[in-house]
């Protein structure tokens, strides 16, 4: 459903990514892994439509970005914004909107659906992410944890085909880290199609169905994650796993 041909990143003289072809299935869990600067948020980005490329094509369902950004993707950017749900490592709330404003927010506006019809769905997201007693809370007086579920329930909110999370649990404290990874577990047994950028190695090991490494700007593993954790191709991989022999 999600399908990239030979994407093309670079800033300036720098290549982010380097001919990167992938394709997603539908209902598949993918995490994504890597080096700090490896380029995973630029890739997600690209994935839709946050970051213009240089080379290549994106494919999500029938809409197909183009490098040139919102000058000659306007259409389609607009069609697979709707299509593809995106959660940030900062949860980005409206500080002056309860949870239930948050998530009613997009489908009433960009989806045009009756305030009434999109609150009685906010009202089944907060409970499917366990927050159906925080529905008037303001974001100032929820945990990292629970304004990340929000966040979540906001992006389901548009009925993504896709969710891209972008390390979802990384601002958490240690022990909010769990209640996130939860909600994600059940989305997954939901069949709802994820690529999960994480550092998370449990959450990638037990949930994904699918491992990707991103290093030197190209997908250098992708496979099973029991695979791809315990016995890298790269030796690179097994550096940053910390399986290096020497
Ligand atoms: N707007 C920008 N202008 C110039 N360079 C950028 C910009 N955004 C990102 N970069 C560079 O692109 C490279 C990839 O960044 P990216 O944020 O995608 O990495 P990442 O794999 O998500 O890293 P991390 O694990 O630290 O989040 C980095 O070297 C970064 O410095
Ligand atoms: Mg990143």
């Amino acid at each position: 459903m999600i399908d990239v041909k030979s994407l093309r990143k670079t800033y300036g003289d720098r290549t982010i990514l380097n001919d990167v072809s992938v394709t997603f299935a539908r209902g598949q869990v993918v995490s994504l892994i890597g080096p700090s600067g490896g380029g995973k948020s630029t890739l997600l980005r690209c994935l839709n439509g946050l970051e213009d490329f240089q080379g290549g094509e994106v494919h999500v369902g029938s809409e197909i970005l183009h490098p040139g950004g919102a000058a000659r993707n306007q259409r389609a950017l607009l069609a697979l914004r709707q299509r593809v749900g995106m959660v940030f490592q900062q949860w980005n709330l409206f500080a002056h909107r309860t949870a239930l404003g948050n998530i009613i927010e997009a489908p009433v506006h960009v989806k045009k659906l009756r305030p009434e019809d999109a609150t009685a769905r906010a009202h089944e997201l907060l409970k499917r992410v366990g927050l159906s007693h925080r529905a008037n809370a303001y974001p100032s007086e929820m945990s990292g944890g629970e304004q990340q579920r929000v966040a979540i329930a906001r992006a389901l909110a548009m009925d993504p085909e896709a969710l891209l999370l972008d390390e979802p649990t990384s601002a958490l404290d240690p022990e909010r880290v769990g209640e996130v990874l939860d909600v994600l577990r059940t989305l997954a047994a939901d069949g709802l199609t994820m690529l999960v950028v994480t550092h998370e190695m449990k959450f990638a090991r037990e949930v994904s169905h699918r491992t990707l490494v991103l290093h030197g700007g190209q997908i250098i593993e992708d496979g099973p994650p029991s695979e791809v954790l315990d016995a890298p191709k790269h030796e690179r991989t097994r550096a940053f796993l910390g399986l290096s022999r020497t």
